[in-house]
């Protein structure tokens, strides 16, 4: 580490660290928390192997017990030191991240900050169930959200209720404590049978994952060994029929990058 020079205004990266598998972490955020002096990790949702990338003996300090002031205790003494620090989430910081608050305490302290994007949780769970979220004709959205909680309250706007209503492909995140209200919401709008999804922990060695249609998703299993990270997916772009395809490589369709079998069909992409 590299205490030596106090009053050096300090960088803070924010860092998506993926899901969890230390290779599911961006190049550059891996490379920005082996630079870093001071390592700030969620380690309720990081796994301790994702610290794999930094410097030997760095000072990692788990975030996932300490508070708002807590954590600007450590900013207050990287800016003391001069010390560059990669503060590391879930994920993409920018999904559920509670960065925005942070961000806030570093400008008090005119502190910079970078954020480095990472691989989102729902992406990766997309990736485990083998899905493509939006389908042609079936789902061109994705619609990302949440269970009301404790620490964050969603608007009665955003209720999953209104938001099922659309019948777009959605991800849920951070609800599984509370799956049966949630897959009673949901039926109210999806049919019985739409392709649902569960995926805990997905890319560490924890990994798993449940499909069945929605009105059975959560037949015979223990609820509460899912009540963590865990991610509800459901909608009908999850299933496996095809259905319709996109046009994108019908050999008759063209875009600015191939020439259609009949040339007169060319069209923008
Ligand atoms: C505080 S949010 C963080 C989300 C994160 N920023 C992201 O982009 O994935 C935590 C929630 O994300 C989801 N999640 C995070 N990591 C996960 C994983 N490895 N497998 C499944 N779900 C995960 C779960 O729904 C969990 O309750």
């Amino acid at each position: 580490m590299n205490h030596s020079e106090p009053n050096v205004v300090p960088k803070v990266y924010f860092i998506g660290a993926g899901p969890g598998a230390p290779d599911l972490i961006t190049l550059r955020g891996a490379r920005a928390l082996g630079a870093a002096d001071l390592v700030l990790y969620a380690g309720s949702l990081v796994p301790e192997a994702v610290l794999e990338h930094c410097r030997p003996q760095v000072q990692a300090i788990n975030t996932a017990g300490l508070n708002l002031d807590e954590q600007r205790g450590w900013y207050v003494q990287a800016r003391e030191h001069g010390w560059t620090v990669a503060r590391l989430h879930s994920g993409d910081p920018a999904i559920y991240g509670a960065t925005a608050e942070q961000m806030e305490v570093l400008r008090g302290l005119n502190i910079g900050y970078e954020v480095i994007p990472g691989v989102s949780s729902f992406t990766a769970c997309a990736a485990a169930l083998g899905a493509e979220l939006t389908r042609p004709e079936v789902s061109q959205t994705i619609i990302i959200t949440r269970g009301s909680g404790r620490a964050s309250a969603v608007p009665p706007k955003e209720a999953l209720g209104g938001l099922a209503a659309h019948g777009a492909t959605m991800c849920i995140f951070l609800s599984g404590r509370q799956l049966e209200s949630v897959v009673t919401e949901l039926l109210a709008h999806y049919p019985p049978e739409t392709p649902a999804a569960l995926v805990q922990r997905v890319s560490q060695p924890q990994e798993r994952s449940h499909r069945a249609p929605l009105a059975h998703l959560l037949d015979g299993l223990t609820l509460s060994e899912w009540a963590l990270t865990t991610m509800i997916l459901v909608g009908g772009a999850l299933g496996e029929d095809l259905g319709v395809t996109s046009r994108l490589y019908d050999p008759e369709y063209a875009h600015r990058f191939r020439r259609a079998d009949k040339p007169d069909q060319e069209v923008e992409a």
